[in-house]
Protein backbone atom coordinates (compact mmCIF):
# COMPACT_ATOMS: atom_id res chain seq x y z
CA UNK A 1 0.00 0.00 0.00
CA UNK A 2 1.02 3.69 -1.06
CA UNK A 3 2.63 5.30 2.47
CA UNK A 4 0.65 8.60 1.64
CA UNK A 5 0.94 11.48 3.46
CA UNK A 6 3.52 11.86 6.44
CA UNK A 7 2.06 10.81 9.76
CA UNK A 8 1.11 14.06 12.39
CA UNK A 9 2.13 13.47 15.42
CA UNK A 10 -1.04 14.24 17.04
CA UNK A 11 -2.53 10.78 15.30
CA UNK A 12 -1.19 7.52 16.38
CA UNK A 13 -0.81 5.32 13.51
CA UNK A 14 -3.13 2.58 14.86
CA UNK A 15 -5.87 4.64 15.90
CA UNK A 16 -9.49 3.57 14.81
CA UNK A 17 -11.70 5.89 13.05
CA UNK A 18 -15.17 5.19 12.65
CA UNK A 19 -16.29 5.00 9.25
CA UNK A 20 -19.52 3.48 9.43
CA UNK A 21 -21.63 3.89 12.26
CA UNK A 22 -24.56 0.78 13.12
CA UNK A 23 -27.38 2.85 11.29
CA UNK A 24 -25.31 3.05 8.44
CA UNK A 25 -24.22 -0.21 8.70
CA UNK A 26 -27.50 -1.74 8.84
CA UNK A 27 -28.98 0.09 5.59
CA UNK A 28 -26.02 -1.17 3.92
CA UNK A 29 -26.92 -4.57 4.74
CA UNK A 30 -30.55 -4.01 4.00
CA UNK A 31 -29.45 -2.74 -0.11
CA UNK A 32 -26.99 -5.80 0.00
CA UNK A 33 -30.05 -8.11 1.00
CA UNK A 34 -32.58 -6.48 -1.00
CA UNK A 35 -30.57 -6.07 -3.99
CA UNK A 36 -29.42 -9.80 -4.21
CA UNK A 37 -33.14 -10.94 -3.38
CA UNK A 38 -34.29 -8.91 -6.12
CA UNK A 39 -32.07 -9.83 -9.10
CA UNK A 40 -32.63 -13.29 -7.95
CA UNK A 41 -35.79 -13.09 -8.17
CA UNK A 42 -36.07 -11.23 -11.40
CA UNK A 43 -33.49 -11.64 -13.52
CA UNK A 44 -34.82 -15.21 -14.53
CA UNK A 45 -37.84 -13.50 -16.08
CA UNK A 46 -35.32 -11.45 -18.57
CA UNK A 47 -32.56 -14.64 -19.18
CA UNK A 48 -35.36 -17.12 -19.10
CA UNK A 49 -33.27 -18.94 -20.95
CA UNK A 50 -30.30 -19.21 -19.22
CA UNK A 51 -30.27 -23.00 -17.38
CA UNK A 52 -29.02 -21.66 -13.66
CA UNK A 53 -32.69 -19.89 -13.39
CA UNK A 54 -34.37 -22.92 -15.27
CA UNK A 55 -32.78 -25.06 -12.20
CA UNK A 56 -33.27 -22.69 -9.38
CA UNK A 57 -36.98 -22.37 -10.40
CA UNK A 58 -37.62 -25.96 -11.32
CA UNK A 59 -40.49 -27.06 -8.88
CA UNK A 60 -44.05 -26.19 -8.97
CA UNK A 61 -45.26 -22.52 -7.39
CA UNK A 62 -41.60 -21.78 -7.39
CA UNK A 63 -42.00 -18.58 -9.67
CA UNK A 64 -45.25 -17.73 -7.87
CA UNK A 65 -42.93 -17.42 -4.62
CA UNK A 66 -40.24 -15.70 -6.88
CA UNK A 67 -43.11 -13.46 -7.40
CA UNK A 68 -43.80 -12.69 -3.59
CA UNK A 69 -40.18 -12.63 -2.74
CA UNK A 70 -39.40 -9.66 -5.60
CA UNK A 71 -42.42 -7.59 -4.29
CA UNK A 72 -41.65 -8.10 -0.83
CA UNK A 73 -37.67 -7.48 -1.03
CA UNK A 74 -39.39 -4.13 -3.19
CA UNK A 75 -41.31 -3.28 -0.39
CA UNK A 76 -37.93 -3.49 2.40
CA UNK A 77 -35.64 -1.75 -0.02
CA UNK A 78 -38.22 1.51 -0.16
CA UNK A 79 -38.16 1.33 3.54
CA UNK A 80 -34.58 1.11 3.80
CA UNK A 81 -34.72 4.20 1.25
CA UNK A 82 -37.15 6.11 3.30
CA UNK A 83 -34.92 5.54 6.36
CA UNK A 84 -31.87 6.31 4.70
CA UNK A 85 -34.04 9.49 3.50
CA UNK A 86 -34.55 10.50 6.68
CA UNK A 87 -31.44 9.25 8.13
CA UNK A 88 -29.57 11.67 5.48
CA UNK A 89 -31.99 14.59 6.68
CA UNK A 90 -32.52 14.92 10.18
CA UNK A 91 -29.42 13.64 11.70
CA UNK A 92 -26.37 15.51 11.52
CA UNK A 93 -23.78 12.83 10.81
CA UNK A 94 -26.50 11.76 7.87
CA UNK A 95 -26.19 15.62 6.68
CA UNK A 96 -22.57 15.60 6.72
CA UNK A 97 -22.27 12.13 4.88
CA UNK A 98 -24.49 13.25 2.12
CA UNK A 99 -22.67 16.87 1.59
CA UNK A 100 -19.77 15.20 1.36
CA UNK A 101 -20.91 12.90 -1.30
CA UNK A 102 -22.04 15.32 -3.37
CA UNK A 103 -20.18 15.47 -6.66
CA UNK A 104 -17.45 18.86 -7.05
CA UNK A 105 -15.41 19.88 -9.76
CA UNK A 106 -12.68 18.53 -8.45
CA UNK A 107 -14.14 14.74 -8.57
CA UNK A 108 -13.88 15.65 -12.13
CA UNK A 109 -10.35 16.26 -12.13
CA UNK A 110 -9.55 13.30 -9.92
CA UNK A 111 -11.20 11.03 -12.39
CA UNK A 112 -9.08 12.65 -15.33
CA UNK A 113 -6.03 12.64 -13.45
CA UNK A 114 -6.52 8.99 -11.94
CA UNK A 115 -7.10 7.65 -16.20
CA UNK A 116 -4.02 9.23 -17.02
CA UNK A 117 -1.94 8.01 -14.04
CA UNK A 118 -2.93 4.37 -14.87
CA UNK A 119 -2.62 4.94 -18.47
CA UNK A 120 0.60 5.90 -17.77
CA UNK A 121 0.97 7.40 -21.49
CA UNK A 122 2.83 10.07 -20.64
CA UNK A 123 5.25 8.66 -18.09
CA UNK A 124 6.19 6.85 -21.06
CA UNK A 125 6.65 9.46 -23.53
CA UNK A 126 8.78 11.12 -21.15
CA UNK A 127 11.06 8.51 -20.76
CA UNK A 128 11.11 7.84 -24.08
CA UNK A 129 12.31 12.05 -24.18
CA UNK A 130 9.38 12.90 -26.33
CA UNK A 131 7.59 16.90 -25.52
CA UNK A 132 10.09 16.17 -22.25
CA UNK A 133 11.03 19.82 -22.33
CA UNK A 134 6.91 20.86 -22.14
CA UNK A 135 6.82 18.12 -19.41
CA UNK A 136 9.73 19.43 -17.39
CA UNK A 137 7.85 22.98 -17.29
CA UNK A 138 4.41 21.47 -16.51
CA UNK A 139 4.89 18.36 -14.48
CA UNK A 140 1.57 18.04 -13.48
CA UNK A 141 0.31 16.33 -16.98
CA UNK A 142 3.09 13.23 -16.18
CA UNK A 143 0.68 12.62 -13.73
CA UNK A 144 3.21 10.96 -11.68
CA UNK A 145 1.05 11.06 -8.25
CA UNK A 146 -2.82 9.86 -7.63
CA UNK A 147 -4.89 13.02 -6.39
CA UNK A 148 -5.88 13.32 -2.73
CA UNK A 149 -8.95 12.12 -1.67
CA UNK A 150 -11.78 13.45 0.44
CA UNK A 151 -14.23 11.30 3.09
CA UNK A 152 -15.42 10.24 -0.44
CA UNK A 153 -13.76 9.55 -3.43
CA UNK A 154 -14.96 10.14 -7.09
CA UNK A 155 -15.80 6.66 -7.43
CA UNK A 156 -17.92 6.44 -4.35
CA UNK A 157 -19.51 9.32 -5.09
CA UNK A 158 -20.71 8.03 -8.26
CA UNK A 159 -21.46 4.87 -6.92
CA UNK A 160 -23.62 6.73 -4.55
CA UNK A 161 -25.58 8.74 -6.78
CA UNK A 162 -25.40 5.51 -9.38
CA UNK A 163 -27.60 3.46 -6.51
CA UNK A 164 -30.13 6.72 -5.68
CA UNK A 165 -31.19 7.27 -9.79
CA UNK A 166 -31.26 3.16 -10.15
CA UNK A 167 -33.34 3.01 -7.46
CA UNK A 168 -35.72 5.69 -8.43
CA UNK A 169 -35.97 3.66 -11.95
CA UNK A 170 -36.50 0.38 -10.58
CA UNK A 171 -39.13 2.23 -8.04
CA UNK A 172 -41.39 4.05 -10.63
CA UNK A 173 -40.84 1.48 -13.28
CA UNK A 174 -41.54 -1.54 -10.55
CA UNK A 175 -44.53 0.22 -8.87
CA UNK A 176 -46.41 0.75 -12.26
CA UNK A 177 -45.53 -3.28 -12.89
CA UNK A 178 -47.26 -4.18 -10.10
CA UNK A 179 -50.11 -2.20 -10.81
CA UNK A 180 -50.96 -2.74 -14.28
CA UNK A 181 -54.14 -1.34 -14.06
CA UNK A 182 -53.02 1.58 -12.46
CA UNK A 183 -50.83 2.07 -15.27
CA UNK A 184 -53.29 1.50 -17.40
CA UNK A 185 -55.26 3.95 -16.21
CA UNK A 186 -52.76 6.88 -16.34
CA UNK A 187 -50.74 6.02 -19.98
CA UNK A 188 -50.84 4.39 -22.88
CA UNK A 189 -49.50 0.67 -23.47
CA UNK A 190 -46.96 1.55 -25.05
CA UNK A 191 -45.55 3.68 -22.01
CA UNK A 192 -46.48 0.71 -20.17
CA UNK A 193 -44.18 -1.65 -22.27
CA UNK A 194 -41.49 1.09 -22.04
CA UNK A 195 -41.36 0.78 -18.06
CA UNK A 196 -40.76 -3.38 -18.46
CA UNK A 197 -38.26 -2.80 -20.73
CA UNK A 198 -36.73 -0.40 -18.51
CA UNK A 199 -36.84 -2.35 -15.26
CA UNK A 200 -35.57 -5.27 -17.00
CA UNK A 201 -32.06 -3.83 -18.43
CA UNK A 202 -31.81 -1.23 -15.63
CA UNK A 203 -31.14 -4.54 -13.41
CA UNK A 204 -28.58 -5.63 -16.07
CA UNK A 205 -27.00 -2.80 -15.51
CA UNK A 206 -27.07 -2.52 -11.73
CA UNK A 207 -26.15 -6.22 -11.16
CA UNK A 208 -23.17 -5.86 -13.85
CA UNK A 209 -22.00 -2.10 -12.03
CA UNK A 210 -21.93 -4.32 -8.66
CA UNK A 211 -20.23 -7.71 -9.27
CA UNK A 212 -17.62 -5.65 -11.44
CA UNK A 213 -17.24 -2.56 -10.23
CA UNK A 214 -17.95 -2.33 -6.57
CA UNK A 215 -16.39 -5.84 -6.07
CA UNK A 216 -13.09 -4.60 -7.41
CA UNK A 217 -12.94 -1.47 -5.47
CA UNK A 218 -14.09 -2.91 -2.31
CA UNK A 219 -12.67 -6.73 -2.67
CA UNK A 220 -9.95 -7.30 -5.53
CA UNK A 221 -8.39 -3.68 -5.25
CA UNK A 222 -4.64 -4.54 -4.19
CA UNK A 223 -4.95 -1.57 -1.70
CA UNK A 224 -8.02 -3.52 0.16
CA UNK A 225 -7.63 -6.71 -0.96
CA UNK A 226 -8.87 -9.52 0.07
CA UNK A 227 -11.85 -7.12 1.75
CA UNK A 228 -12.32 -4.00 3.38
CA UNK A 229 -14.35 -4.74 6.69
CA UNK A 230 -15.98 -1.15 7.19
CA UNK A 231 -18.84 -2.82 5.77
CA UNK A 232 -18.88 -5.36 8.90
CA UNK A 233 -17.33 -3.20 11.68
CA UNK A 234 -17.57 -0.11 10.87
CA UNK A 235 -13.80 0.86 11.58
CA UNK A 236 -11.36 2.44 9.67
CA UNK A 237 -7.14 2.60 10.99
CA UNK A 238 -5.70 5.71 10.97
CA UNK A 239 -3.19 4.32 8.63
CA UNK A 240 -5.79 3.77 5.45
CA UNK A 241 -7.12 7.27 6.26
CA UNK A 242 -3.63 8.35 5.92
CA UNK A 243 -3.61 6.45 2.60
CA UNK A 244 -6.81 6.26 1.37
CA UNK A 245 -8.96 9.83 1.98
CA UNK A 246 -5.60 12.09 3.16
CA UNK A 247 -7.72 14.95 2.64
CA UNK A 248 -9.70 13.83 5.54
CA UNK A 249 -6.80 12.83 7.47
CA UNK A 250 -5.19 16.10 7.40
CA UNK A 251 -8.76 18.12 8.30
CA UNK A 252 -8.48 15.30 11.82
CA UNK A 253 -5.07 16.82 12.41
CA UNK A 254 -5.66 20.22 11.48
CA UNK A 255 -8.55 19.93 14.23
CA UNK A 256 -5.94 18.56 16.65
CA UNK A 257 -3.16 21.14 16.16
CA UNK A 258 -6.83 23.47 16.45
CA UNK A 259 -7.50 21.52 19.60
CA UNK A 260 -4.29 21.36 21.32
CA UNK A 261 -3.56 24.76 20.46
CA UNK A 262 -6.83 25.85 22.69
CA UNK A 263 -6.06 23.64 25.52
CA UNK A 264 -2.42 25.48 25.39
CA UNK A 265 -4.22 28.84 26.01
CA UNK A 266 -6.45 27.71 28.49
CA UNK A 267 -3.41 26.70 30.59
C1 LIG B 1 -32.73 -2.82 -7.72
C2 LIG B 1 -33.94 -3.26 -7.59
C3 LIG B 1 -34.66 -4.17 -8.55
C4 LIG B 1 -34.19 -5.10 -9.44
C5 LIG B 1 -32.74 -5.45 -9.71
C6 LIG B 1 -35.34 -5.69 -10.11
C7 LIG B 1 -35.27 -6.63 -11.13
C8 LIG B 1 -36.35 -7.05 -11.88
C9 LIG B 1 -36.31 -7.78 -13.12
C10 LIG B 1 -35.01 -8.15 -13.84
C11 LIG B 1 -37.58 -8.04 -13.51
C12 LIG B 1 -38.00 -8.74 -14.80
C13 LIG B 1 -38.37 -7.69 -15.82
C14 LIG B 1 -38.91 -8.28 -17.11
O1 LIG B 1 -39.85 -9.08 -17.06
O2 LIG B 1 -38.42 -7.91 -18.19
C15 LIG B 1 -38.46 -7.51 -12.52
C16 LIG B 1 -39.82 -7.61 -12.55
C17 LIG B 1 -40.67 -6.96 -11.65
N1 LIG B 1 -40.30 -6.09 -10.68
FE1 LIG B 1 -38.41 -5.63 -10.15
N2 LIG B 1 -36.48 -5.13 -9.62
C18 LIG B 1 -36.12 -4.21 -8.67
C19 LIG B 1 -36.94 -3.40 -7.94
C20 LIG B 1 -38.34 -3.47 -7.98
C21 LIG B 1 -39.20 -2.61 -7.20
C22 LIG B 1 -38.71 -1.52 -6.24
C23 LIG B 1 -40.47 -3.01 -7.49
C24 LIG B 1 -41.77 -2.47 -6.95
C25 LIG B 1 -41.96 -1.26 -6.55
C26 LIG B 1 -40.40 -4.08 -8.45
C27 LIG B 1 -41.47 -4.74 -9.00
C28 LIG B 1 -41.44 -5.64 -10.04
C29 LIG B 1 -42.57 -6.28 -10.62
C30 LIG B 1 -44.02 -6.09 -10.20
C31 LIG B 1 -42.11 -7.09 -11.65
C32 LIG B 1 -42.98 -7.95 -12.59
C33 LIG B 1 -42.67 -9.37 -12.55
C34 LIG B 1 -42.96 -10.08 -11.26
O3 LIG B 1 -44.06 -10.56 -11.09
O4 LIG B 1 -42.06 -10.20 -10.41
N3 LIG B 1 -39.09 -4.33 -8.74
N4 LIG B 1 -37.70 -6.88 -11.55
Amino acid sequence: MDEGLIPSPLIRDDEIFLRMNLAERIQHILLIATFTTLIITGLPLVLYEMKIFKALFAFEKAFYIRGILHRLAAVIMIVNILWHIAYSLFTRRGRNNFKELMPKFKDAKDAFQVFWHNIGLTGFLYKKGIFKACFDKHPYWLFKEEPEFGRYNFIEKFEYLGVAWGSLVMIISGFFMWNVELSLKFFPLWVHDIFIIIHGYEAILAFLTIIIWHMYNVHLNPEVFPMSKVWLNGKITSHELRTLHPLEYKKIAEERVRASAKAAEVK
